[in-house]
């Protein structure tokens, strides 16, 4: 892929000791696996090639209810994604510009 993406997927896998006062990260919520989803799903419909990116990344905020994935450029954030959720976002939001509403993030969270 060149130039700016069409639209980039966030994935949050980012670990931390189970001691850790923010809780253990997204990874151990699922993370890999949400973000190994995606990169099935890229693999399968070639999104690369199609002007889309995906990242694996660390925190992105509301650690206690990820995994959390966020789109952008519009900045849509989804919260307790699990690995077959990928698919639908893919579907709907990257495809369509449909965001899934029923794993939206809050207002008060992400407003
Ligand atoms: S650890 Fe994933 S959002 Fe904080």
């Amino acid at each position: 892929m060149h130039g700016k993406p069409k639209k980039h997927i966030l994935v949050c896998v980012q670990r931390r000791p189970q001691d850790h006062p923010r809780g253990c990260g997204c990874a151990d919520r699922g993370g890999a696996a949400v973000y190994q989803a995606f990169l099935d799903e890229f693999a399968k419909l070639e999104l690369w090639d199609k002007g889309f990116l995906l990242t694996d990344t660390g925190c992105m905020g509301p650690c206690d209810q990820g995994p959390t994935v966020v789109v952008w450029p519009e900045g849509v954030m989804y919260l307790g994604v699990k690995p077959e959720d990928a698919r639908v976002i893919v579907d709907e939001h990257l495809m369509f510009d449909q965001p899934v509403e029923r794993l939206l993030a809050p207002k008060e969270i992400w407003g």
